[in-house]
Formats: C-alpha cells, structure tokens, sequence
C-alpha cells in the first residue's frame, strides 16, 4: 500500500485471486454482456503450475454466497484419518500418497470398473461449482468444487434393476495416516447414498477446489461432494464405490445412530442431539465469534433441485 507502481508479484496470483476473476467474467457472461465465443478462455490455465485443472464454470450450480478464502477451506478441517483436530488434517496429510491411486467400482452393476485416478479424471469434463457446505457441528463454508456428477461414473457401470444404495469407502492406510492407529472409528471411513441422491446432478464427484487439484486435507484425489447434506457424508480419498441392495453401515451412524442417521439431510427443524441445526456460523467471517448466525435453510438452501426425491417421508425419523 502506498506504492505508485502495481505491478503484480506470482506471489499474489492465489487460487482466489484466479477464481475471484473468473467469477466476475460468470457474472458478465451471466448479465449477456459477451457470447458464448469465450467458453475456451475458461477452460484454459491461467497459470502454468502442474496443480493446476483444466475447469469449466457451470453457471447452473453456483451459490451467490461470498466463497470462504482458500487459507480456510484448506486450514480448517474434518479428515480423522490424520487426527480430530481441525488443524491436525494440513498437519498431518503429507504423508498421503496420491499418486498411483485407483478407484474400483463394484457391487450390483452390469460392469464393475477400477479406474486410474488419471483415467477417472478424463472420464467427464470437469466443471467448477459453488456449494454451501454445512457441517453439523454448525459451522459452514462455501467452497468452489472442481469435478463432475458422479452419475457419469455410475452409469458408465450400468446399475442393475437391483441396486439400491451406494456405498462410498476411503483409503486406511496406516503408514501414511496416522490418525487410523486410533480406535475412534471403525475404518476404513465409509458413507453412503441412497442411489437415487447418488445420482442427482448436484452430487459431485470432486478432484479440485479453487481451480487446483485437491489438497491431501481436503481429500485427494477424490473425494465426494453432497451440498444438501451435512458434511460428513462427503467422503473423502475414496477408493472404492459398491452398489448394494441393503442400506450400507456408514461410519458415524455406527458410533453412534442417535446422533447421525443414513440421511443426513441439513434440516433446521431436527436438532442433533448436542447441537442447533437452526443456525450457523460462516468460516472466515471478519467478524469471527461476533459475526451475527445465518438461519439453515432446508436442505441447505438445494430444496428445488432434491426436495421431490424425500415426498411423503417422515424426515424426524428418517434424520
Ligand atoms: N472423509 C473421511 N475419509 N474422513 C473424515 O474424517 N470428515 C467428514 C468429511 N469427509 C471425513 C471425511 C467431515 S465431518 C466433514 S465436515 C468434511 O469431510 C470436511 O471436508 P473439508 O475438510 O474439505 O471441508
């Protein structure tokens, strides 16, 4: 501050910087201020580091919510498998190996697959997608996703008439996460999806954030991206994915089912037994403890797009 010469230092070329100036070209796109001739400029790097993805916004699905900086979607984070602190994931993740990786389709499916994580990112292009996320701790950030809807990969396998559910499973691996010596969960991490959610066209399967591949914290190389339900459903570092008949034993309902139910839905009206879903607090906010809470939406705000897929259920007892 205070200089007369601006010139800009690669230091402050940050993945929010990048993304920040592609949203405003969304923004003039959106507004019709230039045509569709563009659509290459997007997809193209803006920086030639070998982190980062070649994205395609998708307008359809990007929240008018200020994202959450880059420092803390990538600081403060749930990843057990390196430690149950927040900060134990950028601490601790290193270690994971991302590369070779596979993930291996499997279950009641006409072709079961395991694919290269590099074929797997070549399968569909990859879109980038503002979602709110909301943890059930009551806290939530907004996060630019890079990846595509998962139903391109599950009906790549062909589901059989009798699949029902898909399960999710991450990586265990004890030389390279360290929280996975403690007992505190029964690994490896699993979730799961009824698999019509599996299929709605929110449901991400995600390589990138901010335009760059994932972080190790955040769940390289692949992890899962669920937007309506509370986070811990977004599986992260997935190896395997299994399309079952019967509802799958998912991690935390297994510690404990009065707490964390298969749904998982973002619902303000179903407390959770230890904390009010009626509020949250957004990471990041300047004003830090003294922010004033934002009220949960339904489904967190994704309603229109999943709301039809629960008719008529009991959404108290199916929590
Ligand atoms: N996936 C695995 N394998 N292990 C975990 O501990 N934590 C979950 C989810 N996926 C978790 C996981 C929880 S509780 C949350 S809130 C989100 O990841 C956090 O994702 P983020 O750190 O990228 O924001």
């Amino acid at each position: 501050m205070g200089y007369t010469d601006h010139k800009i230092l690669p230091s402050d070329i940050t993945p929010q910087a990048i993304f920040e100036s592609r949203r405003q070209l969304i923004k003039l796109a959106a507004a019709g201020s230039f045509g569709l001739a563009l659509a290459p400029w997007f997809s193209r790097n803006a920086l030639a580091a070998s982190q980062k993805l070649s994205v395609l916004p998708n307008p359809a699905f990007m929240a008018k919510d200020e994202p959450t900086s880059y420092k803390y979607v990538t600081s403060y984070n749930n990843f057990y498998e390196f430690g149950t602190d927040k900060g134990d994931p950028i601490a601790n993740a290193n270690s994971l190996q991302t590369r070779p990786w596979t993930v291996t389709i499997e279950g009641l499916v006409k072709k079961p697959l395991t694919l290269d994580i590099d074929a797997l990112l070549k399968l569909a292009p990859i879109e980038e997608r503002v979602y709110r996320m909301r943890c059930v701790e009551g806290w939530s950030m907004v996060i630019p996703w890079d990846g595509y809807s998962l139903s391109k990969l599950l009906n790549k396998v062909e589901p059989l008439g009798s699949a029902k559910y898909v399960e999710f499973i991450s990586l265990a691996d004890r030389k390279q996460m360290p929280g996975t010596k403690s007992n505190i969960i029964d690994w490896p991490y699993r979730e799961g999806l009824r698999l019509d959610e599996a299929m709605n066209p929110l449901t991400l399967l995600t390589f990138g954030l901010y335009g760059e591949v994932l972080p190790k914290q955040n769940g390289a190389p692949v992890r899962l991206v669920v937007p309506w339900k509370y986070g811990f459903k977004s599986a992260k570092s997935i190896v395997k994915i299994r399309l079952t008949e019967e509802m799958p034993k998912t991690s935390w309902s297994q510690i404990d089912p009065r707490e964390y139910g298969f749904y998982s839905n973002v619902n303000p009206l179903v407390d959770h037994p230890r904390w009010s879903q009626a509020s949250e607090r957004r990471i990041g906010d300047p004003k830090g403890m003294f922010a004033p809470k934002i009220k949960t939406e339904m489904f967190n705000g994704y309603s229109e797009q999943v709301a039809g897929m629960y008719t008529g259920m009991d959404l108290k007892k199916f929590y």
